[in-house]
């Protein structure tokens, strides 16, 4: 597959710093662990990958800003452009030893996201989309799955946890979709959730509260891939917000109507819809 050379760049740094992450991956029970926040972990891994991603990005392209997790914002001498990074989406799983952790690259013009690429070293997954050119896992071009009916489906998302999120809130969404789907499943890398949409893997994802970094490449990846992406209330999507809800078009509607139901009934104080037998 020919690649553009706006994408070889944003490749070749998720590469580079994969490979870094695989080497530590090998030895994780070596590496530097501090907390940031409760329950909210960084690594030499995250940092190192970090900076692999920095330096390729700014050799390849010097003009053009961050939007980077570990490092913040560094600002560019060009106003239209920011690469929006995550150097480790997943590291909670990382230090458990669990392989789905990904580097997700944004870039972000004037404003719109226009091309993003996720990159999963442990199973050799490299998810790529530009804006109006389709998206692509490794050479194959992606599509949304086609089912048409949330009782078919397997719906992702990202629960809160110690310090973190509106664990209530969850839990009468969470209760609604069981409810109503095949499954719920929650990964803990919300950049390869988006990925797994585009694939058609999963058949929606929502989250609330997430950082521009975990959704911004992810975001492009499923609407190239021909799905819809909202916040949880169905406004338009915001990267720099958090809330997302995406899937295919009868999916993602079918979805923030239940959440819809969810969030009635919690602010009800009411009960969540009971499951069909
Ligand atoms: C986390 C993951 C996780 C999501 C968390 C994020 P990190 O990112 O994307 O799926 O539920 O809210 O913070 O910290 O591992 O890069
Ligand atoms: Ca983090
Ligand atoms: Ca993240
Ligand atoms: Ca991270």
């Amino acid at each position: 597959m020919a690649r553009s050379a706006l994408m070889n760049v944003m490749t070749q740094a998720a590469m580079k710093a994969g490979r870094s992450l695989t080497r530590d991956f090998g030895e994780v029970q070596n590496l530097q662990v501090s907390m940031k926040g409760p329950a909210d972990f960084v690594s030499n891994a995250d940092r190192k990958a970090e900076e692999i991603v920095f330096q390729e990005l700014s050799r390849a392209r010097p003009e053009w800003g961050f939007l980077m997790e570990e490092r913040g914002t560094v600002e560019g001498r060009d106003p239209q452009h920011r690469w929006i990074v995550d150097p480790l989406d997943g590291t909670t799983n990382f230090l458990h030893g669990i392989p789905m952790f990904a580097i997700s690259i944004a870039l972000e013009r004037d404003g719109q996201i226009v091309a993003g690429v996720i990159f999963n070293p442990a199973l050799d997954e490299l998810y790529t989309a530009e804006k109006g050119g389709g998206a692509f896992l490794n050479d194959r071009r992606l599509r949304v799955a086609a089912r048409a009916k949330l009782p078919e489906s397997v719906i992702a998302t990202g629960m809160p946890f110690l310090g973190h999120g509106d664990h209530a809130r969850f839990l009468f969404e969470s209760r609604q979709i069981m409810a109503e789907t095949a499954g719920i499943r929650r990964m803990g890398a919300a950049s390869l959730d988006l990925g797994y949409v585009a694939a058609g893997r999963f058949d929606g994802f929502w989250e609330h509260e997430l950082k521009p970094w975990d959704i911004a490449a992810g975001s492009l990846l499923v609407r190239e891939a021909g799905g819809f992406v909202t916040d949880t209330e169905g406004a338009k999507f915001d990267v720099m917000q958090g809330d997302i809800c995406c899937g295919n078009e009868l999916i993602h509607r079918q979805l923030l109507a239940e959440l819809k139901k969810a969030n009635t009934a919690h602010r009800g104080g009411g009960e969540p819809v009971a499951a069909k037998g």
